[in-house]
């Protein structure tokens, strides 16, 4: 049955986690600080759908149609190409979400729907909607709408700004879209230097048996987040041989002439690597990411 096949997220690596991909009609959260890659994913995720033959739905409050292809150029990805062919934009500006989503929002999805077109849809930054209310029932109210209305078209994305606290887990904010959604995943950055200092974490799918640890993640230019997703045990004996990857890598980047900033990357990456499996896979992707091809 079509209503059950997983929708592939188009993020590398993270339908492994979460058994294939996202169940039809249902809502993901994608919670981050600022810069954490939360419309890299949204993207990427659009993009997927989009190359595939299904439609896109991009909902913005804030930036204009214009400047959220602009960016995604810069990233890699040719979302002009699809502009207003499969690719649609509603920029909800202003501040009359209320009457947006409880009115107009229906309408417009009942139309759609009706046509029966596979489509994805994204809202990036939902943040705006939850603080077009500081009424915690009203709040409640107008996610839930957005939500039910926009399911109907197909997977819901949307991305939700984080402000934790230092010391804080999850910001107060973003536990109600949180608790509204079908899904969450938080992305994470700990700005301490190197290139797998960020990670990505499933805090709930519901219906799907996920992956429970942390991930880390790296960017790719013209592919987005990618996601280490299968940690592999590794002895503690292997563990001290850690550094010796590292050195041959390194080794082998200077004899393929590799750019000195992607050396320094690599020794970066070197210092802060505390993970327990091997960095081998990890250094492939960087490998390759940068057009160095290693043999063996
Ligand atoms: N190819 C790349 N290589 C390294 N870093 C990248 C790459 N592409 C994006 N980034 C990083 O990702 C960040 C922006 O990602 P993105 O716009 O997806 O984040 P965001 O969570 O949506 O941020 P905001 O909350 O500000 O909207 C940039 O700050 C940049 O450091
Ligand atoms: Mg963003």
């Amino acid at each position: 049955m079509a209503d059950t096949k997983k929708v592939p997220s188009g993020i590398p690596g993270l339908d492994d986690l979460i058994e294939g991909g996202f169940w039809p009609k249902s809502t993901v959260v994608i919670l981050g600080s600022s810069g954490t890659g939360k419309s890299t994913f949204a993207i990427q995720f659009l993009m997927e759908g989009i190359e595939q033959g299904e439609q896109a739905l991009y909902v913005t409050l804030e930036e204009p149609p214009e400047q959220i292809m602009r960016e995604a150029d810069l990233m890699g990805f040719d979302m002009r190409k699809y502009y207003e062919k499969s690719l649609f934009f509603i920029h909800l500006k202003g501040r009359n979400f209320k009457k947006m989503i409880e009115e107009q929002l229906p309408q417009l999805v009942k139309a759609r729907a009706d046509y029966n077109i596979a489509t994805r849809v994204v809202i990036d930054p939902m943040t705006p909607v939850i603080w077009a209310t500081a009424e915690k029932l009203e709040q409640r109210e107008l996610i839930g709408k957005l939500f039910y209305t926009l399911k109907e078209l197909g997977v819901v994305l949307c991305t939700v700004e984080e402000h934790a606290k230092p010391g804080e887990t999850i910001g107060e904010d973003v536990l109600l879209p949180i608790y509204l959604s079908d899904g969450a995943v938080h992305l994470e950055y700990y700005p301490i230097g190197g290139a797998f200092n960020r990670t990505l974490k499933l805090l709930k799918m519901r219906g799907v048996h996920h992956g429970e640890s942390v991930y880390p993640y790296l960017f790719a230019r013209g592919v987005g987040i990618v996601v280490r997703s299968s940690p592999t045990h590794v002895p503690e004996e292997q563990t001290r041989s850690h550094g010796k990857i590292f050195d041959e890598a390194i080794k082998t980047a200077e004899a393929m002439k590799a750019p000195a900033r992607v050396i320094e990357r690599m020794r970066k990456m070197q210092r802060s690597w505390d993970y327990d499996y091997s960095p081998e896979e990890a250094l492939q992707i960087l490998f390759s990411s940068y057009g160095l091809k290693r043999g063996g």
